[in-house]
């Protein structure tokens, strides 16, 4: 996306994966609990996919919680559950954006009350397609592929499909992210630089971005040199 206007960035992905990673530390440097760096984190979320929306991000995934970090400690997980439950009160406005919400990853670890948000949360953005957002939450790129590996295990064992009609089109239909184009750019805030599980099949081609901002201070401005950056890349997905 080409433009003189300062919000418009120069290149925007058409799905942006977003690992939001550092809050903990954000937190630490203040003296105050980790709780307050997620809550901190939250309002990052709100500010960029606000930013994302302006500059035409169509799909927009955010690690949330990872199938790994349930081994966090419980006052831990309370309070993000009590965050996750918090703010889906407060994501209900995407709808006035034409904002769809879908979660990846197994709901059925979660507290019934957030459970039953989240769900509710799906079903009522279902009709809007302007941007689609995703929450990764009970996350973990192996067990979505395990998951559409079971579900064409099943249609394989009813007689719904041969093993041989198997390919990547029939396996990603079976992701939690169907539907979604793979990811084109992949965000990582705190200056880890690894993937922990994220959208594994999704990014086979993605562009990455590590950046050593915590994800709390994670703005406009730090989303615009990521969409910068990602401008100057040569995908070439194996061509010349
Ligand atoms: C990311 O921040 C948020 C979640 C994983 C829920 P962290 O909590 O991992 O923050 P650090 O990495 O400890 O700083
Ligand atoms: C990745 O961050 C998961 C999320 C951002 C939700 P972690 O902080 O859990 O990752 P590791 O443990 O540093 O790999
Ligand atoms: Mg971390």
């Amino acid at each position: 996306m080409a433009g003189s206007d300062n919000n418009t960035a120069p290149c925007v992905p058409v799905h942006l994966g977003i690992i939001m990673d550092g809050n903990g530390r954000w937190a630490k440097k203040r003296g105050l609990p980790r709780s307050m760096g997620h809550k901190a984190g939250a309002e990052a979320l709100r500010c960029i996919t606000d930013c994302c929306r302006r500059w035409g991000v169509r799909y927009l995934t955010y690690y949330a919680f990872s199938t790994e970090n349930w081994k966090r400690p419980k006052e831990e997980i309370d309070a993000l559950m009590k965050l996750f439950d918090e703010y889906l009160d407060e994501a209900f406005t995407l709808e006035k954006e034409q904002t769809r919400i879908i979660f990846l990853g197994d709901k059925a670890p979660f507290p019934e009350k957030l459970r039953a948000k989240m769900e509710k949360l799906e079903k009522t953005s279902e009709k809007y397609d302007s941007m689609t957002v995703m929450l990764a939450m009970n996350y973990g790129g192996r067990d979505d592929i395990i998951h559409a590996a079971k579900r064409l295990a099943e249609y394989a064992a009813e007689g719904d499909i041969t093993p041989s009609d198997i390919d990547e089109k029939m396996l990603s239909g079976q992701l939690y992210t169907k539907g979604a184009p793979d990811a084109d750019l992949i965000i990582r805030t705190s200056g880890e630089q690894r993937l922990s599980n994220f959208l594994l099949w999704q990014a086979a081609y993605a562009e990455f971005y590590f950046t050593d901002v915590l994800w709390p201070d994670f703005n406009e401005k730090e989303l615009k040199k990521a969409f910068e950056e990602y401008a100057k890349r040569n995908r070439r997905f194996g061509g010349v």
